[in-house]
This record gives structure tokens, C-alpha cells and sequence, in this order.
């Protein structure tokens, strides 16, 4: 078989997210679903919204003509109207349909925005712990992974950034509420990364994008409110879905916001639309796209992801776990007890706990645990996580 040698060599490397949800799959049936404890999966285990499911409904019982037809690869103008309506109450600046493409999901999102704007080498740069599918995507569209430390908090140090940057740099991604960490960007520094970009730009005479993943912005703790990238940085995208939000991951609903007075707005938008149809996405979910126009406002209860935060979080630190209280998204990132993370999410799968290392996501020596289980599977897995902790005299 003749399979490309980077496909090859990425697949080895693999996902180990997706490793540790095989691996769980398998130990479930062996076992039996109760007894195996999986907090390895950013998968939410609510139900969407009832508002959802009337919109399906109504839908389903009064169909628009044409609704499976294809469209316009930006997706339809009133969804995009809908969605710039809302965008434009978060970020306080006016943005219209015109600034909107509706994508397969953030990942789709993201995609488009990393072929639009790279050319072959350039650079893009994340912060660890970092989403791992950044780097696949980055390289999807010919460009370079560059990955930069973050403080003991996990947020960006701005003199770090600043080294990063050189004339081959073309995009930063940041993403908060974060996966995996779950810590939220303070609006400072958001205004600070900002100022860097811009400094840089002008240093380098070159085109900056700051691409802001805000797949988790609606799940926020604390009291903490959402932090717009638009007036921190002119040239700035947003890249998002519904999938976590309105709890939809598998019908993949998403888009990118451009900031409305970006440079070049209509070639940059024009290029968007023919990513989206050239790497075979063609549109957005038809269907989703006529139901998420009325749900905008709309979110999956948060306060029930915060009761769950707040009883793992408790429960582990209380065992002598260490780790940053995360104050968004549904993840604990903490530090692993024993320097090779994989072997302590190994001691952990001796008790029937999934989780995934920290290495998944460009940083060793840490493990990561998804909370979007039921409360049966959180309470379960304190058995097994008391015991390890008891092994490595944690307290
Ligand atoms: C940080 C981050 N960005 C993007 C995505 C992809 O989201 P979607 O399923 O909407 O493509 C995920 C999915 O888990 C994620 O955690």
C-alpha cells in the first residue's frame, strides 16, 4: 500500500485522545460499561437544549423548500445574520453576514482559515498544552507547528511570544476557555498579546493573524464573563462551533468571524468561501444551519459543568492531587506525580480510570481528565484515584 510517509508517521504518532477512547472501548467491552471510569474523551454527555429539539421538530414539521439543496459556500444569509447579530453583542463592534462563514464545525473553521492564509513554511504559533489537532491542521495546508512554553498558570508570557515571532510567522492561535488546562485569558493580556502582534507586524512588514478557538466560550465558571479578541487585535478570527455550547459535536455546526475591519476584509472573506468548498466541505450542515439560527443565545446549562468542576476539583486536591483550578471548558489538567505521565495514566488504567497525558497535548508530565461524564462515572473513578494517590503518598 502506498501511504503518504507523513500520513504514516502522524498516525504513529497518533492522537493519544483518541487512543485512550479506543482503548476504553475495548476495556468497556471487556468488562462492561460501569466498571470502567472514562474521563479520556471531550465528548459531552448532555442532551442538546430542549429549545433544540423543538426547532428540529418544527422543522421536521413544516420544511422550508429547498432546505436540502445545496447554497452558498459561505452558508445562508440569514443564519450568518443571526450569527453576526450575536457576535456582534459579544464583541461590541457591528459585525453583518458579510463577516461570517458558517464551517463544519471549529475544526472546519480552523482549516479554512490555516489554507486561506498560509503560504508553504510559514509559521504558526500555539501554546502548550495545547490541542494537538493544531499541528495536524497547521500541516494540512503546508505550514509549521511552533509550539511555546506558558507560565506555571498556563497562560502565554508575552517575552516568549515575542522570541517566537519572526518573519515567517503568519498566524497565533489562542484558545479559551483552554483544552486542556480549562484557564481562561484575563482581558489584559489578550490587549497585551495584541500589542506584540502589532509591534511584530510593523517590525517584520509582515501580515499577523491572531485566530482565537473559542470552542468553549460559553462554558465559563466563576462568575468570569467572555473575553472578546476583536478589539484587542485588528487582524483577528474567530473560530468556533456549536459543538460544545448546544452539546452538538456530531452534527458539526461552526464558523469563523472575521473581525470587521480587517485588513483586506473582501478577499480575505472570498478566500474563506473557497477553502470551504475546496477542501471538500462544500457548506455547513444544511439542516444545522436553519436550527442554530434561532438558538444563539442559547447554551447547555453551565452551571451543572460548574457542580462538576467544583466536586472534582475538591475531591482530587483534597487527595494531594496538584493542578490550576480550571475556571472554564469541562478539564482538569494536573501534574503527574511521577515524571513519565504515561506511565502514571497507566497506573490510573490499573484502576479502570481513563485519562490522557499531558504529552497528547505538547507537554509532558502532566495528565489530562474530561468531567462532560455523568456524575455515576465522576464518583466512581474516587476509588481509584484515592488508591493511586495513596500508592505515590500524595498527602
Ligand atoms: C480546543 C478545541 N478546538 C477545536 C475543537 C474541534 O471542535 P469541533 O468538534 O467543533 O470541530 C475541539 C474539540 O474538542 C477543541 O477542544
Amino acid at each position: 500500500m502506498s501511504i503518504s510517509e507523513n500520513v504514516k508517521r502522524r498516525m504513529a504518532e497518533g492522537s493519544w485522545t483518541r487512543k485512550m477512547f479506543e482503548e476504553a472501548n475495548l476495556l468497556k467491552k471487556k468488562y462492561g460499561e460501569d466498571s470502567i471510569f472514562d474521563l479520556s474523551l471531550g465528548n459531552p454527555i448532555m442532551e442538546p437544549p430542549a429549545a433544540f429539539k423543538q426547532e428540529l421538530k418544527r422543522l421536521s414539521e413544516n420544511p422550508i423548500p429547498g432546505m436540502h439543496r445545496y447554497m452558498e459556500n459561505a452558508g445562508y444569509e440569514e443564519t450568518r445574520a443571526a450569527v453576526a447579530k450575536q457576535v456582534s453583542l459579544e464583541t461590541g463592534l457591528q459585525c453583518t453576514a458579510g463577516d461570517i462563514v458558517m464551517t463544519v464545525g471549529a475544526a472546519g473553521a480552523l482549516n479554512i482559515i490555516l489554507k486561506a492564509i498560509l503560504n508553504p513554511c510559514n509559521e504558526v504559533i500555539v501554546f502548550a498544552p495545547f490541542f494537538m489537532e493544531y499541528d495536524n491542521y497547521i500541516d494540512n495546508h503546508g505550514g509549521k507547528t511552533v509550539a511555546v512554553k506558558t507560565d506555571d498558570n498556563f497562560l502565554p508570557e508575552l517575552n516568549s511570544l515575542e522570541k517566537a515571532i519572526n518573519k515567517k510567522t503568519r498566524a497565533v492561535i489562542i484558545n479559551s476557555p483552554n483544552n486542556p488546562t480549562g484557564v481562561v485569558y484575563p482581558e489584559k493580556l489578550i490587549r497585551s498579546i495584541g500589542e506584540v502582534l502589532l509591534r511584530k507586524e510593523k517590525q517584520f512588514n509582515i501580515p499577523i493573524h491572531l485566530i482565537s478557538d473559542e470552542a468553549y466560550s460559553n462554558l465559563m465558571y466563576d462568575g468570569l464573563k467572555y473575553v472578546p479578541v476583536f478589539p484587542a487585535y485588528h487582524r483577528s478570527l474567530i473560530a468556533t462551533s456549536h459543538s460544545k455550547d448546544l452539546a452538538l459535536p456530531g452534527e458539526r455546526i461552526g464558523y469563523v468571524a472575521v473581525h470587521p475591519d480587517i485588513d483586506n476584509k473582501p478577499e480575505l472573506i472570498d478566500a474563506l468561501i473557497f477553502c470551504n468548498r475546496t477542501l471538500g466541505y462544500v457548506n455547513a450542515p444544511a439542516l444545522m444551519q436553519n436550527i442554530v439560527r434561532h438558538l444563539q443565545h442559547i447554551s447547555v446549562p453551565v452551571p451543572e459543568y460548574e457542580e462538576k468542576r467544583n466536586f472534582l476539583y475538591n475531591n482530587l486536591t483534597d487527595m494531594g492531587y496538584k493542578m490550576v483550578k480550571p475556571q472554564g471548558a469541562f478539564y482538569l489538567f494536573p501534574r503527574s506525580p511521577i515524571e513519565n505521565d504515561v506511565e502514571f495514566v497507566h497506573e490510573l488504567q490499573k484502576m479502570s480510570i481513563l485519562t490522557v497525558p499531558g504529552r497528547g497535548f505538547g507537554t509532558p508530565g502532566y495528565f489530562r481528565i474530561s468531567f462532560c461524564v455523568d456524575h455515576k462515572t465522576i464518583e466512581g473513578s474516587l476509588f481509584g484515584f484515592r488508591k493511586v494517590a495513596e500508592q505515590f503518598r500524595l498527602s
